[in-house]
């Protein structure tokens, strides 16, 4: 199990605008690697929140790819995902599954989505030991994380993020914008999450800096 957390962020690691305005942040240089990423993993993983705020297809689409096509997750306690939403309304063709805490909602199982019930955290979330268990026993073990700021910081304060795959672009949205990482409880810095920088690449304007975790 490998879990790969992907940030598209301003310089000040913002996500989107306070209003929720985030397409697009990096260029097309950013967005195309993006796509060769995805392609390289079992799963992209997003929460409920950037499924509505985006309504996006996660795929891979890359000029002549044929390759597999990631299954898409939805980390989703309530089940509010639509059946009408791009991912539900393509689940017959590209796997996509809900995970939530309750009984599979039948409006999304009659789509094609694969509900997975899991155990309820203390925020009454999916417990993300429940839900990498549950992913891997569906057979999607190296998971790429997309976003929003909440999922990545869960993950992040789990100590589940093996690698970071950071495009930067050089604008700054400001204090006011969604933060790209959620709040970690970091009591002293020795506490926080550590990476390494293993690599910078020039992307456009962008920097992709990619890091591993310091075990
Ligand atoms: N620039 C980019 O590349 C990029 C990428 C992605 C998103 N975005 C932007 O980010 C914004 C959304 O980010 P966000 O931080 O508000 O929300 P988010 O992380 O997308 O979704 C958070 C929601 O997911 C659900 N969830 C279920 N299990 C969870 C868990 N273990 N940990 C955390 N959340 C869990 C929760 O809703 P329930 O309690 O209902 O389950 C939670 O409110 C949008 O504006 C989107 O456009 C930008």
């Amino acid at each position: 199990m490998t879990i790969t957390l992907k940030l598209a962020t301003s310089l000040d690691a913002r996500i989107a605008t306070a209003s929720g305005e985030s397409r697009w942040i990096t260029g097309a240089a950013s967005r195309e690697q993006v796509h060769r990423l995805r392609a390289a993993h079992d799963a992209v993983v997003v929460g409920i929140e950037t499924a509505l705020a985006d309504d996006p297809e996660l795929t891979v689409r890359l000029p002549g790819y044929t390759g597999r096509q990631p299954a898409r997750v939805v980390l989703d306690s309530r089940q509010r995902l639509s059946p009408a939403c791009k991912l539900a309304a393509t689940a017959r063709e590209t796997p996509t599954y809900v995970v939530t805490t309750a009984e599979p909602d039948a409006a999304l199982t009659q789509a094609g989505v694969h509900v997975l019930s899991v155990a309820a955290d203390g925020e009454g979330r999916p417990d993300l030991m429940g839900v990498v268990q549950a992913l891997a026993n569906a057979g999607l073990a190296n998971l790429f994380l997309e976003g929003g700021g909440q999922v990545a910081g869960s993950f992040l304060r789990h100590g589940l993020v093996d690698a970071i795959e950071w495009f930067r672009a050089p604008i700054v949205i400001g204090g006011e914008g969604r933060p790209a990482i959620g709040a970690l409880a970091v009591a002293a810095l020795a506490g926080a999450p550590h990476f390494r920088r293993v690599e910078v690449t020039q992307l456009g304007d962008d920097l992709w800096e990619r890091y591993a975790r310091v075990a």
